[in-house]
């Protein structure tokens, strides 16, 4: 049904931030501007460059302000990082960053132990946090964690995602990431809130956020595509999960995503060698094999060569033929 398809479908890359955040090692800020660099070259509509979050809550991003200077600024790339309150605000406008993605859990348990904030209290913060952008004109997206299912909580009411998507179109965001945090997301789940989402609020622009942790990620995009979704985050590698969400890991992995979208015929503008290449390197940076399948794998068409004998394997094989003549 999706042979022939040449919607264009936008990636963001998010192994900087969604990446980086939940390794044990730091990566050094001239490796990390480095990758961005690479980065930038290979098509991407967005990359989310780092956090301004807590030094504390998040030690491996303790280097935004320097990151998000050195960087290179490819035209036509949308360079964004995740706030989750007033003072990652005002560090975010000091860096110039071409879009606020904002953060808050659908879940009250996730919101507590991720931002030490009730629900209540994150939204009065980023009514204030979105206020700060547009009297700068910078564009806002909220990213809602535990969209599809909280580690701590279990089923998330579908509802309370409607409601707080509700909050924030009023208070004038103009996207809304539905993160699947830590894998619960289902298929079927997924088409039913995507659909639900985008037909209550027509003028909103929504992403898909989806973890691997249970082996759905590329089926769960798939099924978001169906829907209608055009947007995905998704982290080079497969790395990346949020270290306050108890069994988070990685997101899908970009190389396999792209990798499946361009098979289906989807124009992703990302080119999957160079993603092969950039894996490579942050395997190096991160010190350990990455999960994702197309990096080690390679394209669908690389061939192989035949094994070990071949030729007198076909001789033989063809020599069956003559005797049984
Ligand atoms: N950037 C840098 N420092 C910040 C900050 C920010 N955005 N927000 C608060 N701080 C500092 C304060 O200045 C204060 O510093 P001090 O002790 O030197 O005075 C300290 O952090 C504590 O401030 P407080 O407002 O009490 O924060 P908190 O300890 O309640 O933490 C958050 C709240 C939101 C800042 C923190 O939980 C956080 O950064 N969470 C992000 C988690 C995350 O990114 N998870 C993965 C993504 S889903
Ligand atoms: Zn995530």
């Amino acid at each position: 049904m999706f042979e022939g398809n040449s919607a264009k479908i936008r990636i963001n890359e998010v192994a900087t931030r969604d990446g980086l955040q939940n390794e044990s090692v730091f990566v050094e800020t001239d490796d990390k501007v480095a990758l961005v660099d690479k980065l930038s070259g290979l098509g991407y509509a967005k990359i989310e460059v780092t956090s301004f979050t807590s030094p504390t809550a998040i030690p491996a991003l303790k280097d935004a302000e320097a990151v998000m200077h050195r960087i290179r600024r490819e035209p036509g790339v949308v360079y964004t990082a995740l706030i989750p309150n007033v003072r990652g605000g005002e560090r975010a406008l000091e860096c110039r960053v071409d879009e606020f993605n904002l953060v808050m859990s659908a879940s009250e348990t996730h919101n507590l132990a991720n931002l030490r904030m009730t629900r209540p209290q994150s939204l009065r913060q980023l009514g204030d946090v979105v206020a700060q952008a547009r009297s700068a004109n910078v564009p806002v997206n909220i990213s809602l964690s535990c969209v599809f299912g909280c580690p701590m909580e279990g089923e998330v009411p579908q509802d309370n995602v409607l409601e707080l998507v509700g909050k924030f179109a009023d208070l004038g965001a103009t996207g809304v990431t539905l993160c699947d945090t830590t894998g619960m997301a289902y298929p079927t789940q997924v088409y039913r809130i995507c659909d639900s989402v985008a037909k209550a609020f027509p003028g909103i622009n929504i992403t898909g956020h989806f973890h691997n942790t249970r082996g759905m990620g590329l089926v769960n995009t798939v099924a978001a595509v169906q829907a209608g979704i055009t947007q995905f985050d998704m982290s080079l590698g497969g790395i990346g999960g949020c270290p306050y969400a108890p069994g988070a890991s990685g997101n899908v992995s970009t190389e396999d995503v792209v990798h499946m979208l361009q098979c289906m015929g989807y124009d992703t503008g990302v080119s999957v060698p160079g993603l092969i290449e950039a894996a490579h390197l942050l395997a190096e940076l991160v010190g350990h094999e990455l999960p994702a399948q197309v990096s080690r794998a390679g394209e669908r068409l690389t061939r192989h060569s035949p094994p070990a004998g071949f030729n007198e394997i076909r001789e033989r094989a063809l020599a069956r033929d003559i005797t049984t003549k």
